[in-house]
């Protein structure tokens, strides 16, 4: 009943597509079924006081994990490729991001974080990390291999974003990694972009590979999701903090998670085709000055996109031309199918304004005219055309 594929991770023909789909999977255990069960657990009954002692069971309790949390470990693990080691399952993306750094850092140490990183990272490194004596330096994120000049002796993480999810510099990992590495410090990196899928984080350099699962990998808004994949540098103290702040996720989000995984392939094909189609749309509209799409050569860091990534998903940004902000309210309340909401990454599209000016602390942000990001969803893309047309026409007459 078990197929090769769900037992031999290795076999080398199978592309990441495929590994989408049977990553994890375990039929014979599940009597057949497709998709493993919902473990809702806590309490593991051993056989005897013998085999409690010596602790002789496959699972030893619910918050350390259930055939249901190993399935969707294993799947993205399998997804990652052989650098990874482990993946651990947390409830959020900013509670995989913390509980990340947490993990690596300790009193005296030293952090460097790119200037263009998602604004709650920023907020836990100033903040909860700062009270514990680490202390965060914030970096260009277009210094590439310069970034050995900020090394400090106590400096214990580098922590990339590529791109960043407002403005979509992408960072050079490689040789942020080649410098990071040679001064003995490890490499954290937001990949929820692009996903193992468009991006292998571990084979380019990253240490440890975070995903917020409540993007891509749920796929639907509708679960609250984060992942960490490790490489054999870190999967341990990944692991050990993991257990010691006792964090686990609800085996209904989990699953969530493992279906939404299943799906995330042609997911992203569809915003990757359909995310170009209307950045190379908006490029060309009068109302717009540049198109921050890590796609398009005006895009920072858009070499390092062609030569490192193999797709893109369907977040970007763009600036418009000097539009006071009343006008641009109206060109997003026209919108219908667009949405105004934070998050991104399930079926439907969103618009929203943002400003990075008061943000940056490494980097000036001075785009010269508002800014708008979009998350181009599976709704028929020429349909969303449509819909931006009409939000072009409410600019125009509130100008
Ligand atoms: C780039 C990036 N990383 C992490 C997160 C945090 O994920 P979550 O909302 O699951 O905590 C977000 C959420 O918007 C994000 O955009």
């Amino acid at each position: 009943m078990t197929k090769k594929s769900e037992v031999d991770p290795s076999r080398p023909q199978l592309r990441p597509a495929t590994r989408l789909v049977t990553g994890g999977r375990d039929t014979a255990a599940n009597h057949g079924f497709v998709n493993p069960p919902v473990y809702h657990a806590s309490t593991v009954l051993y056989p005897s006081a013998e085999d409690f002692l010596a602790r002789r069971t496959r699972y030893a309790y619910g918050r350390r994990g259930t055939p249901t949390s190993e399935a969707l470990e294993t799947a993205l693990r399998e997804l990652e490729g052989p650098a990874c080691v482990g993946v651990a399952l947390l409830p959020s993306g900013l509670a995989a991001i913390s509980t990340t750094l947490l993990a690596i850092l300790g009193a005296g140490d030293h952090l460097l974080v790119t200037d263009s990183v998602y604004q709650p990272t920023r907020k836990f490194c100033d903040g909860v990390l700062r009270r514990y004596g680490i202390t965060t330096t914030y970096y260009d994120p277009m210094i590439g291999g310069g970034i050995a000049a900020l090394m400090q002796p106590s400096t214990r993480a580098v922590f990339v974003e590529a791109p960043g999810s407002l403005s979509f510099e992408v960072q050079d990992v490689p040789a942020i990694a080649e410098a990071a590495h040679a001064r003995g410090a490890l490499v954290l990196m937001d990949n929820t972009w692009a996903s193992p899928l468009y991006f292998r984080a571990l084979d380019k350099g990253a240490d440890l590979s975070i995903q917020a699962g409540t993007k891509y990998i749920g796929g639907h808004s509708d679960v609250m999701l984060g992942t960490v994949s490790a490489n054999a540098a870190a999967w341990d103290r990944l692991r050990g903090t993991v257990h010691a702040l006792g964090l686990c996720v609800g085996p209904d989000d989990i699953y969530l998670g493992l279906r939404g995984l299943r799906t995330m392939g042609v997911r992203l094909a569809q915003h990757h085709q359909a995310g170009l189609k209307v950045a190379h749309w908006l490029a060309a509209r009068p109302e717009v000055a540049r198109v921050l799409h890590p796609a398009l050569d005006t895009c920072p860091g858009h070499a390092t996109w062609a030569r490192d990534f193999s797709g893109a998903s369907g977040l970007f940004s763009v600036i418009l031309k000097p539009f006071a902000q009343s006008a641009v309210n109206a060109f997003l309340n026209e919108l219908d199918l667009f949405g105004i909401g934070a998050s991104w990454g399930g079926f439907e599209s969103l618009a929203i304004p943002f400003d990075c000016t008061a943000i940056r602390t490494a980097t000036k942000w001075a785009p010269g005219g508002p800014t708008v990001r979009f998350h181009i969803g599976l709704e028929d893309v020429d349909d969303l055309i449509g819909d931006l047309e009409r939000g072009f026409a409410a600019l125009a007459a509130a100008r």
